[in-house]
């Protein structure tokens, strides 16, 4: 039944203030990615249907979305989707929301691909820590002929992984393995061309001082990189040599600050011939990439 008391633009303005109150973060983009989530509709349509009187259902469906956005959740867990690479992908809690900053790693493991005609053939991409499988998904779209591994220590991401995966219809093309680090590969002599992750990078101070939204909501074992961040990271610089082919490249995503150890472990490494950092686009070093001698 519509209410006619409630039109698409009246709800937008009355949600957006609502949000303003309650410091929820972008809170015109909250009540509009919820109100189309509700609809089935895009966000054009809203712009669209100002004037569209909602439906008593409609209104009930968006109160409970309002509800748990307003206690902090991200919005991306209520309407179950965030867009990676211009791929829709299934979020849930037991996943990190994909970030577009760690669109520039798919974008590195590209660049280093495409130049270099040898690793065509026969190409092998390791993504370790695949959460929502994000990364794998986006390079095994971008390459037919990549083989592709993916690992993660939960469980419940890897269900949902695969899921996207399959969605996409790549099912055949990623190996989803359960795994703690390195230590999940499955025995080959074989080795990786790339070993592309976005491991847990932020220290346990930071962590306290991560917006609730974050900290409250997202895995706090895909955030939470130890005392000082690097537990992960470290483990990783020293272990991936071990699994890359001759002048394969580690493609590693880190937090603000910590490009300088990061670098220093790879250059004391011998293993490594040489790296260099990425910047992303708030200007921030955010990827290091290391080529194996
Ligand atoms: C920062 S999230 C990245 C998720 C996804 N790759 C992305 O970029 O959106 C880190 C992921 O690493 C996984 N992880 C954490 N520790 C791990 C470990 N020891 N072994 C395997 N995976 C791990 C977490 O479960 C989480 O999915």
């Amino acid at each position: 039944m519509p209410d006619e008391s409630w039109t698409i633009l009246k709800l937008l303005q009355w949600t957006t203030s609502y949000f303003e109150e309650r410091s929820v973060a972008e809170p015109r983009t909250s009540a509009e990615v919820l109100l189309a989530h509700v609809l089935r509709q895009d966000r054009l349509f809203l712009y669209l249907n100002y004037d569209r009187p909602m439906e008593t259902r409609e209104l009930s469906a968006f109160r409970e979305c309002v509800k748990r956005r307003a206690a902090g959740e991200p919005s991306q867990y209520i309407t179950g989707t965030q867009e990676f690479w211009s791929l829709p992908l299934q979020v849930s809690p037991d996943v990190l929301i994909p970030r577009p900053e760690t669109e520039l790693l798919v974008e590195a493991v590209l660049e280093f691909v495409r130049g270099n005609n040898a690793i065509r053939t026969n190409l092998r991409i390791l993504d370790l820590g695949t959460g929502s499988g994000a990364i794998a998904i986006a390079l095994a779209k971008e390459m037919s002929t990549a083989e592709i591994v993916a690992i993660d220590l939960s469980t419940a991401a890897l269900r949902l992984a695969r899921e996207n995966a399959h969605r996409h219809k790549l099912g055949g093309r990623i190996h989803f393995v359960r795994g703690d680090l390195l230590a999940g590969i499955p025995v080959c002599a074989e080795g990786f061309n790339v070993v592309v992750t976005n491991p847990p990078y932020v220290s346990q101070t930071e962590f306290q001082r991560l917006p609730r939204e974050i900290r409250n909501h997202e895995p706090r074992h895909a955030l939470d990189g130890g005392p000082d961040g690097l537990a992960v990271i470290s483990c990783i610089v020293k272990e991936a040599p071990g699994l890359l082919r001759p002048s394969g490249g580690l493609f590693l995503e880190m937090g603000a600050g910590q490009s300088g150890i990061v670098s220093k472990q790879v250059a004391r490494n011998k293993q490594y011939r040489y790296s260099y950092i990425l910047r992303d686009y708030s200007g921030l070093d955010r990827v290091l990439v290391a080529e194996k001698s």
